[in-house]
């Protein structure tokens, strides 16, 4: 059994996804907990209603320094195998990365290492790109950065604006980002030179043509 625990800031739809995944197809892994760096992050309801256990570390309440130790603490005190990012908005210092080499995983709303940073669909639109998508891969003290362990690309739209483009890419984010950690937990991953390799091998990657995946 693998620990889990999954940080959120705001409206955890990629978390609820993992967790019914968690269920449904009864991985070898628990939630130890959801923790928020926000006392009014949404998706904390939801968890609870689960029975999960949640946290807040309140980050407003504290120094970026006396924050990370917060975290550490409520990690540790939990097991944690994995740190889960789902949509949680605070750039993780070195130190803190490095406490947890390979062990943290991130999602993020674009195919990396196009677009890092935030307003990743107003910035597809502008640059035109037909192909656009979400990332999950391990945590580097580089922002967005880290092992790609598992790419979606969905279709940019002549009509997209970033509200349509976001849907259609958080679609294919609830698809990838259980596949991606279920491998994690079920130890098919390994990092070889920056990449992360999955035992027994196949593909790493999910295409949507609108909410299906076409391969
Ligand atoms: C998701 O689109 C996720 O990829 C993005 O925030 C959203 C959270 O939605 N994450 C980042 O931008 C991280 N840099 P959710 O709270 O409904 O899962």
């Amino acid at each position: 059994m693998r620990n889990l625990v999954i940080l959120i800031s705001g409206r955890g739809s990629n978390m609820q996804a993992l967790v019914r995944a968690r269920a449904q197809e009864q991985w070898p892994a628990r939630i130890q907990a959801v923790i928020s760096d926000r006392a009014d992050a949404p998706g904390l309801a939801f968890a609870a209603a689960q029975r999960i256990r949640t946290v807040v570390v309140e980050a407003r309440a504290h120094t970026r320094a006396s924050f990370e130790a917060a975290l550490m603490e409520a990690i540790d005190a939990l097991a944690a195998d994995f740190i889960v990012l789902a949509g949680f908005m605070r750039i993780l210092t070195p130190a803190f990365v490095a406490r947890y080499a390979q062990r943290i995983l991130n999602i993020h709303p674009s195919l990396l290492p196009s677009f890092p940073g935030l307003n990743t669909h107003q910035r597809a639109l502008e640059a035109g790109v037909q192909l656009h998508g979400a990332t999950v891969h391990f945590v580097t003290p580089r922002l967005d950065d880290g092992p790609i362990i598992a790419q979606a690309a969905v279709p940019v739209m002549a009509t997209d604006d970033a509200g349509t483009l976001a849907a259609r890419v958080l679609e294919a984010e609830h698809q990838l980002y259980p596949r991606a950690l279920r491998w994690c937990v079920e130890g098919r991953l390994s990092v070889q030179n920056a990449r992360a390799l999955l035992t027994p091998p196949e593909p790493q990657w999910l295409i949507f043509d609108g909410n299906a995946p076409l391969v």
